[in-house]
């Protein structure tokens, strides 16, 4: 299988479309400003979020700014933008490599995209935006600190979305001891990446020390099955790419025999295939007011 991680994001967006918290997509509907708003996404990817909120009628008048470190994603969002732009019957106007402009009657969202890792981006950036996204990205970060860095971007709401929260389920069981060794020890390298394999729970804490006042929170669990035995969408990459994570993670484990590691991994995939395999990770959303002194 090619393993493209813009693939990956592409396939995400029906699991994340199932998974958004729609109470806290709610609050942040009722909070936006009514105004062309300005809105950072950072870790946004090749864009999907973007995508999501102009198809859910979130927003209509925009400036949004996104932010990746990956040229491969920036690159990418910049050719997939106006063509998912022009199938939903939106005008596109490109006004250098990296500024987009999708408009129709209704829709005004001015883009820009930005290749960066947010941390350089931040002292660099003047203006302060309405809305800070951070979707499927706080847990790679060490926190608080990083939070208390991207909350420099926003003067106002801070929606942070798909915190991963200390579970991931796969089913049927293989082996109990060993799909346990194998949960715990993939989340340990989030940690020793730098993240959080509990970042969800810990928001808490971090939003109130940081003085942001939680205007909502909720799960917002992946959930995949497969029905009348074939996954919706294009999911079963999005699995088998969920497998890969795992294998690049683990590959080198000291604590893991390799040869079982493999086997493990080869019957997962083979699972997906048959339709069989179910994947839960727990995740939580949240939306909150920023303030700043
Ligand atoms: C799990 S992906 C999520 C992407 C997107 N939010 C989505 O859900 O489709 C995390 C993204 O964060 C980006 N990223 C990681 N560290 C970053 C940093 N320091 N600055 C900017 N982007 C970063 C990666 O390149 C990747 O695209």
């Amino acid at each position: 299988m090619n393993y493209s991680f813009p693939h990956y994001l592409l396939a995400k967006q029906s699991v994340d479309d199932r998974a958004l918290n729609k109470d806290v997509v709610k609050a942040l509907q009722a909070h936006l400003p009514q105004r062309p708003i300005r809105i950072v996404e950072v870790g946004a990817g090749v864009g999907t979020m973007l995508k999501r909120l102009v198809c859910w009628n979130i927003i209509s008048k925009a400036e949004y700014v996104m932010v990746d470190k990956l040229t491969e994603n920036i690159e990418y969002a910049s050719a997939w933008i106006p063509q998912w732009a022009e199938e939903t019957g939106l005008s596109v106007e490109r006004s250098g490599k990296n500024q987009l402009r999708v408009f129709n009657q209704a829709y005004d969202i001015h883009i820009q995209l930005t290749q960066a890792d947010v941390f350089d981006f931040i002292p660099k950036n003047k203006k302060s935006f309405d809305v800070l996204i951070a979707h499927a990205f706080l847990d790679l970060l060490p926190m608080p600190k990083s939070l208390e860095k991207l909350f420099m971007l926003t003067n106002h709401l801070a929606w942070l979305t798909l915190n991963f929260d200390g579970v991931t389920t796969f089913e049927p069981t293989i082996d109990t001891i060993l799909d346990k060794k194998i949960e715990r020890l993939y989340h340990k390298t989030m940690k020793a990446s730098g993240g959080d394999s509990q970042s969800g729970r810990h928001l808490f804490n971090y939003l109130q020390k940081l003085n942001a006042e939680i205007l909502a929170a909720g799960s917002s669990d992946w959930v995949v099955h497969a029905i009348g035995g074939k996954y919706p969408q294009d999911e079963a990459y999005f699995l088998h790419f969920i497998l890969h994570f795992f294998e690049e993670s683990l590959k080198d484990c000291k604590e893991l025999n390799k040869k079982i590691f493999f086997e493990w991994l080869r019957k997962r995939h083979e699972q997906i295939e048959n339709g069989e395999l179910v994947y839960v990770a727990h995740q939580l959303d949240f939306l909150a007011k920023v303030h700043h002194e």
